[in-house]
């Protein structure tokens, strides 16, 4: 049965923080501020064996256990006309998408499918018709399992090669369209958890450190070999588009950084300490070889061997290849000193323990929009002041609560004013992606997700409907509300599992 929306106006007074920015509008940020939103190939597109496509990693570890797969996920690999059509209404400038390598070239090196080329031509060319700029990620945590299964992926410095060959055909293709790259997708999350605790794709881990028995791995080197050969791997792909593409295609290339921000638990010099190593453990291990060429002194006196060196030839490849950087922002924690009995993983090198702040939990997160502004002048003030792009900010909430999602929309509201803040005082961030388009395959934790739009998974037609942050959100891009008490409400007469407030 059709579900009838009610969309209402309402007017609410709300009372947002005094922390926040109030009564900003769009056209407060700089021109060509690009507002946008985000997805990821395997989390929305589906189709997992149609047309060529052949299984990444994400699609192993899913079917490892008996939970919910992304076989299906919202569908968007058929229903791409669909969403770009409900992002044209919305007033989006910008999407953010990222291909799927094992759709691209199955076996992740050579023969390109032509199914899966032409999708994505289709796609990013419907973005184009309707006047929406594609921000394409090239890896969202999807090997090929080829790769996987052939040398261990990213522990192999094979991967390089491979990467950077998959990422010619993608410039190749694509590139008189797209003229933002992003190489990999937040490589300080992807190592660690793949790597160390084995809680995510390709679950590599070594006891005692593994959150479950791992079938291979070694929690004490691989993380750190694997964000290594992640950094060369993004290095050579710069310097190729840098020599082949770039002039002529006119686009630019980076790569994407998971950032918490950190405070001191406790205003102990411990504490203090430990908030820096985590910060310089977290953050300073894409950077600080991105704008000095080496990894920060803290590491290399905590991690030792264990810690890959890069050549002289290396570091230079590093250093400055990247045109911006893409922050991936979502919460803050504290940071308390903490001596670990265990020793020799990645967790234990940082010697620190890493707490919510507030009533934050990993799937509720308050909204604390200074974290944010923390993360931007932490940049511009250590790194140089690189340009940004915030490629990924938003809030978890229970898949099937209210289409009235009053809580995004101040969560929302307040960050987008943290980053306007941020520019007022000298970063140079120039765009902002939230996360997600629509409720994606979540497979952290399928029932919370992040979408403006609502997906029915249990829906053959995974029909999408707005949520009140849909709304608010489109309003803002339309410059129609400026004030952040004027709030728009969903009230839906026929969704019995989602009650409306
Ligand atoms: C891992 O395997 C060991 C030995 O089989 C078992 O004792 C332990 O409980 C397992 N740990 C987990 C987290 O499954
Ligand atoms: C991990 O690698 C290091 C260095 O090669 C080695 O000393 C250690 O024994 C390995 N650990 C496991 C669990 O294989
Ligand atoms: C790149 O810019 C040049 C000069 O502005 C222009 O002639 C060319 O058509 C552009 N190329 C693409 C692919 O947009
Ligand atoms: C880097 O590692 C290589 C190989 O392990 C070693 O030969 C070289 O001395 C190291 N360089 C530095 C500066 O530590
Ligand atoms: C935590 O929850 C309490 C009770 O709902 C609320 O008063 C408080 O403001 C919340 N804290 C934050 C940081 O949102
Ligand atoms: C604004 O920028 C200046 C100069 O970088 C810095 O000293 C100051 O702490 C910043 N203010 C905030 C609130 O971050
Ligand atoms: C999600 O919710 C369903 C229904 O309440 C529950 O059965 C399932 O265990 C939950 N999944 C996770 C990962 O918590
Ligand atoms: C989701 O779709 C299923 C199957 O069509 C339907 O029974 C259910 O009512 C829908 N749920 C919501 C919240 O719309």
């Amino acid at each position: 049965m059709e579900h009838i929306l009610f969309l209402l106006t309402i007017f609410l007074g709300l009372a947002f923080s005094g922390r926040c920015i109030n009564g900003y509008s769009r056209n407060d940020f700089p021109k060509g501020f690009v507002f946008g939103s985000a997805t990821s190939a395997f989390q929305w597109e589906g189709a997992v064996d149609e047309d060529g496509r052949a299984p990444s990693i994400w699609d192993t570890f899913v079917h490892s256990g008996s939970g919910p797969n992304g076989d299906i996920a919202c569908d968007g690999y058929h229903k791409y006309k669909e969403d770009v059509r409900l992002m044209y209404d919305m007033g989006l400038d910008a999407f953010r998408l990222s291909i799927s390598w094992a759709r691209l070239i199955p076996s992740g090196r050579g023969q390109v499918n032509p199914k899966g080329l032409r999708f994505y031509k289709n796609l990013i060319n419907e973005l184009i018709r309707h006047g929406i700029e594609p921000h394409v990620t090239l890896y969202h945590n999807d090997l090929p399992q080829a790769l996987e299964d052939e040398y261990g992926g990213w522990i192999d410095r094979k991967i390089i090669d491979d990467f950077t060959a998959f990422a010619n055909v993608c410039f190749r293709e694509f590139g008189n369209s797209v003229k933002f790259w992003s190489t990999i997708n937040e490589p300080n999350m992807l190592a660690p958890g793949g790597y160390d605790a084995g809680i995510i794709p390709p679950s590599h881990c070594s006891p005692p450190f593994g959150t479950f028995n791992c079938s291979r791995g070694n929690s004490s080197t691989e993380p750190y070999i694997v964000l290594h050969n992640m950094l060369l791997a993004h290095a050579s792909t710069a310097k190729l588009y840098n020599q082949k593409y770039k002039d002529k295609q006119n686009g630019s290339i980076g790569i994407t950084c998971y950032a918490f921000w950190m405070v001191p638990l406790t205003s102990s010099k411990e504490d203090e300490i430990a908030t820096q190593r985590a910060k310089d453990f977290y953050i300073g291990w894409v950077l600080h070889p991105l704008v000095f060429g080496d990894y920060p002194d803290v590491m290399k006196k905590i991690v030792g061997k264990r810690l890959p060196n890069f050549s002289e030839e290396e570091s230079n490849l590093v250093k400055d290849s990247f045109d911006f950087l893409g922050v991936i922002h979502y919460t803050t924690l504290n940071i308390k000193h903490f001596s670990n009995s265990l020793q020799g993983d990645y967790n234990a090198d940082i010697n620190a323990a890493l707490i919510n702040v507030g009533n934050s939990t990993l799937f509720t997160i308050d909204v604390l929009p200074w974290g944010l502004e923390g993360v931007l002048e932490y940049i511009k003030q250590n790194y140089g002041n690189p340009p940004i792009y915030i490629l990924e900010n938003g809030q978890p909430t229970y898949h099937h609560s209210s289409l009235n999602d009053m809580g995004r929309v101040e969560y929302l509201h307040a960050y987008i004013g943290s980053v306007l803040k941020s520019v007022r005082n000298g970063s140079d961030t120039r765009g902002y992606f939230q996360w997600s388009f629509v409720d994606l395959f979540e497979f952290v934790n399928v029932n919370y997700t992040y979408g403006l739009y609502y997906v029915n998974f249990s829906d053959p037609e995974r029909k999408r409907s707005p949520k009140t942050s849909a709304l608010w959100y489109s309003a803002f891009l339309k410059g129609t509300t400026k004030e952040p008490n004027k709030n728009l409400l969903v009230v839906s007469s026929s969704s019995p599992s989602l009650s409306s407030q």
